[in-house]
């Protein structure tokens, strides 16, 4: 009993606190991923990413749409603005590597630098090591979803996981 409850602690616990070697990565950009994602064996990952909003979601700073919102809340500059970039870039801001990505890969699986050797990808478990997120169960990815689909967007829509997860879904397909 007590060592089943000392184990949920220690998932918990992972999935909000970076490990040590995740705070310690630096971002590497879509393109160091998506050299190794991107076929039809692995499941196309670049393709179904570039065609998801996530792709443009920095150059929606820049427009029109933005500029207004931006406005209205006294902010001169969206693209530019920590209060926007915050949710549609890479987190970790205009200095981390390239903003205009968008929100990709690593938004969701963790700065790449130190999982993303062929010889660690291999093992799940050394990956993990090496800072790639790791999700319990289906509710821990949700609630990654909405640290930015949530009211604090200006534009907030309700968020349906299961319709809004089938938009992006990207696994491999079985062998
Ligand atoms: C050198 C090639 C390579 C690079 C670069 C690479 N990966 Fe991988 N990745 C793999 C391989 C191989 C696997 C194992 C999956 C399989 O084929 O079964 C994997 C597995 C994964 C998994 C699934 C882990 C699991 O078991 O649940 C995720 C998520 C992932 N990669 C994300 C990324 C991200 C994000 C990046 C960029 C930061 C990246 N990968 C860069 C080769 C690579
Ligand atoms: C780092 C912040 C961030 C995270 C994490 C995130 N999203 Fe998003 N998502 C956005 C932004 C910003 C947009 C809007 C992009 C645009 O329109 O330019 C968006 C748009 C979308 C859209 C298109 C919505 C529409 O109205 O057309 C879907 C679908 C989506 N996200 C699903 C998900 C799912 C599922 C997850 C979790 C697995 C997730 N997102 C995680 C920031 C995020
Ligand atoms: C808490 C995270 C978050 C913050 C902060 C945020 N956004 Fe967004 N934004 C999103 C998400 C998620 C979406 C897509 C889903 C939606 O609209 O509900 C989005 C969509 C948008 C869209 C497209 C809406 C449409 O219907 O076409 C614009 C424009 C936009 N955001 C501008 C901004 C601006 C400007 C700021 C800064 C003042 C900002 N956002 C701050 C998360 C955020
Ligand atoms: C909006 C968040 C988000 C973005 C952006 C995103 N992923 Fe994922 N990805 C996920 C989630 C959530 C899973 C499922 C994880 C799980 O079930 O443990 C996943 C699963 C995967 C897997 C494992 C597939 C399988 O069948 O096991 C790979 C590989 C992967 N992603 C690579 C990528 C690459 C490469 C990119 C960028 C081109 C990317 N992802 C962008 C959230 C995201």
């Amino acid at each position: 009993m007590k060592r089943t409850f000392g184990l949920l602690v220690i998932v918990a616990a992972a999935f909000v606190v970076p490990s040590a070697a995740s705070a310690q990565n630096t971002y590497v950009g879509v393109k160091a991923c998506t050299m190794c994602h991107k076929s039809e064996k692995q499941g196309m990952q670049l393709a179904i990413w570039e065609k998801s909003k996530h792709a443009g979601a920095y150059n929606t700073l820049t427009t029109p749409k933005a500029a207004e919102i931006a406005k209205a809340k006294g902010i001169a500059n969206a693209a530019e603005a920590k209060e926007c970039l915050e949710c549609h870039t890479i987190k970790g801001g205009p200095d981390a590597a390239d903003i205009k990505q968008g929100v990709q890969c690593e938004n969701c699986h963790g700065a790449g630098s130190g999982y993303k050797a062929m010889a660690t990808m291999k093992s799940k478990d050394l990956a993990v090591k090496g800072g790639l997120v790791a999700f319990a169960d289906q509710a821990a990815v949700e609630a990654m979803c909405k640290t930015c689909h949530n009211e604090k967007s200006p534009t907030n829509k309700p968020f349906n996981f299961e319709e809004r997860w089938k938009e992006i879904a990207h696994k491999k397909p079985a062998a």
